[in-house]
């Protein structure tokens, strides 16, 4: 029998420090207006110095496993999808597993910028479907505010920190109906952040740099194709669709995705305007939000979908 990855638990961490527009104003030549108009933005939440991206993967990791009702050491596969580790090495994941007191089964980070969880959406799947794993922890964390240049307007109002998480167990019974994942490499220049110590400049410190209106066209495009192909992969019309949980990273973006399924926004889940950007925490982030709230209901259809530096992008369609 067909064995689907089902979602049996998800969990989010945001930590406590709220910075508004207002705040980012005080230090950069922008408004509260301009932020909202061009991004729906109006704060995002910010790490406190203690705080790093295993320690609010593990909150995030808790609340899934607490959820589910299984005993941590259940879990035989962690992925931890990150842009900014804690470590260039041990991974994310390997930490986490240790804070989770896990002593045997695998696991590793993957760094697919703000489509990691929709990457690690399938691998677990498909480690799932091929009987390689049972129980499956994906995590999305990020403390963003630590690589982005606070002063750069045309970045820092975008991003946020934050932590979201899924367990996947192995059922019968419908879970992600199909996951497609893409890349591109060619595009480097319009979105980056380097790291200068591994390129030999020991005092440098890596920003996050965006050519924000040449990714915000490329985006809207793909994410159109993303929807064609999942829909086509599940032969499936855009009203089967329940709920759209997009990557949050402007609300421009979202609504052109939501216009192409002609959905109403009143079904997508929309985190952005309080938590900004969270790169590969927010998908996971958002669909906590909205099935602990009770929006998402057993049984109906989500499409999660992002994009993000690589470029890469794609889609996960979960029957929940
Ligand atoms: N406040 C006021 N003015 C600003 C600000 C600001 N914070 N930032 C830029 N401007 C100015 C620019 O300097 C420019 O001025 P000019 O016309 O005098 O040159 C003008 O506003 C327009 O700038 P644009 O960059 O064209 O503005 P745009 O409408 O494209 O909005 C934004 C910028 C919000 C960044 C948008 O392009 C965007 O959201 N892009 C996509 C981001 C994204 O999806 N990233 C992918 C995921 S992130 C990841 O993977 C890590």
């Amino acid at each position: 029998m067909t064995q689907y990855a089902k979602v049996i638990g998800t969990g989010g961490y945001l930590p406590e420090e709220i910075r508004t527009n207002e705040h980012i104003s005080e230090k950069v030549d922008t408004s509260d207006t301009w932020i909202f108009e061009r991004t729906g933005i109006k704060s995002r939440r910010i790490a406190a110095k203690h705080e790093t991206t295993s320690s609010m993967a593990e909150v995030a990791a808790r609340q899934a496993i607490e959820m589910a009702g299984i005993a941590a050491d259940d879990i035989d596969l962690i992925i931890v999808a990150t842009g900014t580790p804690e470590n260039v090495y041990p991974g994310t994941g390997c930490v986490l597993q240790h804070r989770l007191g896990i002593k045997k089964g695998v696991a590793f980070d993957i760094q697919a910028a703000c489509s990691g969880s929709i990457f690690g959406l399938d691998i677990a799947n498909n480690y799932i479907k091929s009987g390689a794993a049972k129980t499956v922890l994906v995590v999305g964390t990020e403390i963003n505010s630590r690589i982005t240049d606070w002063t750069d307007r045309g970045t820092c109002i975008l991003f946020g920190d934050g932590a979201g998480a899924v367990l996947l167990q192995a059922s019968d019974e419908q879970g992600i109906l199909s996951t497609h994942i893409h890349s591109d490499g060619q595009y480097e220049d319009l979105l980056n952040c380097p790291n200068p110590q591994a390129m030999g400049d020991a005092d440098g410190v890596g920003y996050i740099s965006m050519k924000g209106n040449e990714v915000f066209k490329v985006a809207v495009n793909t994410l159109g194709r993303i929807v064609d192909e999942t829909l086509a992969a599940n032969n499936m019309q855009k009203s089967d669709i329940d709920w759209l949980v997009p990557h949050q990273a402007n609300i421009r973006i979202i609504a052109a995705t939501a216009k192409k399924l002609k959905m109403s926004m009143d079904h997508v889940v929309v985190t952005v305007e309080e938590q900004g950007n969270t790169s590969s925490a927010s998908v996971l982030l958002a669909f906590n939000e909205a099935v602990r709230d009770g929006r998402i209901q057993r049984g109906q259809t989500v499409l999660l979908e992002a994009f993000g530096a690589g470029f890469t992008w794609g889609s996960a369609l979960i029957r929940y």
